[in-house]
């Protein structure tokens, strides 16, 4: 009884807020049921947004995942956790995993005419991607169309099949949205069809390896990818480099992103809810509290916690000196003394799996976004540390292996 009117009251609000918000990312709300969502999408489409809640459909712990998210909406606050491809998103739920896309698939000879193959369903769009295709067209690429858009070939093959065949593959998304980066993108990856892209402004961040794309930022970016289009075409082995990660691996930045998603992000909602909760039980009165420093003499070692990303347990570190340094070492030392095996051992191809050392990539205070975590966090020095861990006893930190 009372889930139901919690379901009706979240449903109510959600619309209120879907309604209010259109144009920014979506909200998300796992309360509602599959057809409501795919209605929803639907609706979204209809309104030029990108499919951003496409995971949904195949979420399987759908019924404890209702009860978590109502259970947040006690504080009458509506809805207060956002997961969307964005990075900045409470919880991201992005396109790209190990698992759905065999990014590592081996190239295969460009067999084609045309040096590029286009999979686009319709030409409308809220961005200039149609006039990009013009001005590409207009520019004498050669362009097998297989999408409802300009076809000119049978669209019945299987995709990523086809696009194996060319040089270059469109993958032109609906929207330019910061971290939108869809299947058309990771599609192109296993198929070691370089992307030539129009969307997120920020590909750079999904991209194996620098040179391993093109960009059309901008309509009149289109002229000058042309070129280079047809500058790769005519010269094997310029062309060759920008695939070089297919043989070489990708960029670490590239596996630390990736990696992400090898926790579901039904999981990770999770982790992120138990971390909120735990957070406000340690602020409670009845708590505990644990020794966060210990002095002596001029001596104080620090007691500070660390996890894994995609994990929720912590384990402890001591710190005597709170450097940069010191923290990284104390780190590496207690993983590897607890044969540590990091979380996307198993999803990751075996051929960038790497040895068993561990490799650390990033640590962050507990609490950022993974868009602060991957790319714009730094303690800048051992001073930013120190006035951290001084104005948050028993710091909590997570940590990215790659
Ligand atoms: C491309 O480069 C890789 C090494 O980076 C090499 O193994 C491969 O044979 C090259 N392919 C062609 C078609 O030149």
């Amino acid at each position: 009884m009372l889930w139901s009117i919690l379901g009706i009251f979240t449903r109510t609000l959600f619309w209120f807020l879907v309604r209010t918000r259109i144009g920014r990312h979506a909200l998300l709300d796992v309360s509602l049921g599959t057809v409501q969502i795919r209605n929803l999408m639907r609706r979204l489409d209809h309104m030029g947004k990108p499919e951003q809640l496409l995971y949904l459909d195949r979420w399987s712990l759908h019924s404890i995942m209702q009860k978590i998210i109502l259970l947040r909406h006690d504080g009458g606050r509506g809805i207060d956790i956002v997961m969307t491809t964005s990075l900045s998103s409470d919880v991201p739920v992005g396109y790209f995993s190990w698992a759905e896309y065999d990014i590592m698939a081996p190239v295969q000879p460009k067999t084609e005419n045309a040096i590029a193959a286009a999979f686009i369903s319709n030409c409308g769009a809220r961005n200039f991607r149609l006039q990009a295709l013009e001005i590409l067209e207009k520019a004498k690429i050669k362009i097998d169309s297989y999408g409802g858009c300009h076809r000119n070939r049978d669209g019945r093959v299987d995709k990523v099949e086809a696009l194996r065949r060319y040089k270059f593959s469109f993958a032109f998304e609906n929207s330019n949205e910061e971290d939108y980066v869809t299947e058309k993108f990771f599609q192109s990856l296993v198929a070691g069809s370089v992307p030539v892209v129009i969307g997120a402004p920020n590909i750079q961040d999904f991209a194996p390896a620098p040179g391993s794309y093109l960009h059309i930022k901008e309509l009149k970016d289109a002229p000058e990818v042309a070129k280079t289009m047809k500058y790769l075409s005519e010269n094997p082995v310029a062309y060759n480099k920008s695939l070089r990660w297919k043989y070489e691996g990708p960029s670490d930045s590239f596996k630390a992103l990736v990696d992400m998603a090898a926790v579901h992000s039904s999981c990770r909602l999770c982790i992120h809810l138990a971390t909120t909760i735990r957070e406000k039980e340690e602020k409670s009165a009845g708590f505990k509290n644990r020794p966060c420093k210990c002095t002596r003499g001029s001596k104080t070692v620090y007691h500070l916690f660390v996890r894994e990303r995609g994990r929720f347990e912590m384990v402890s570190i001591y710190l005597r000196k709170l450097t940069l340094e010191a923290l990284e070492s104390a780190i590496w030392t207690k993983f590897t003394s607890m044969n540590h095996v990091p979380i996307w051992k198993e999803e990751r191809p075996e051929s960038i799996r790497g040895g068993n050392e561990l490799k650390i990539y990033r640590v962050y205070p507990v609490g950022m976004t993974q868009r602060q975590a991957l790319y714009t966090f730094k303690f800048e020095n051992d001073a930013a540390l120190r006035s951290h861990v001084q104005s948050n006893p028993c710091a909590k930190f997570e940590v990215i292996f790659v």
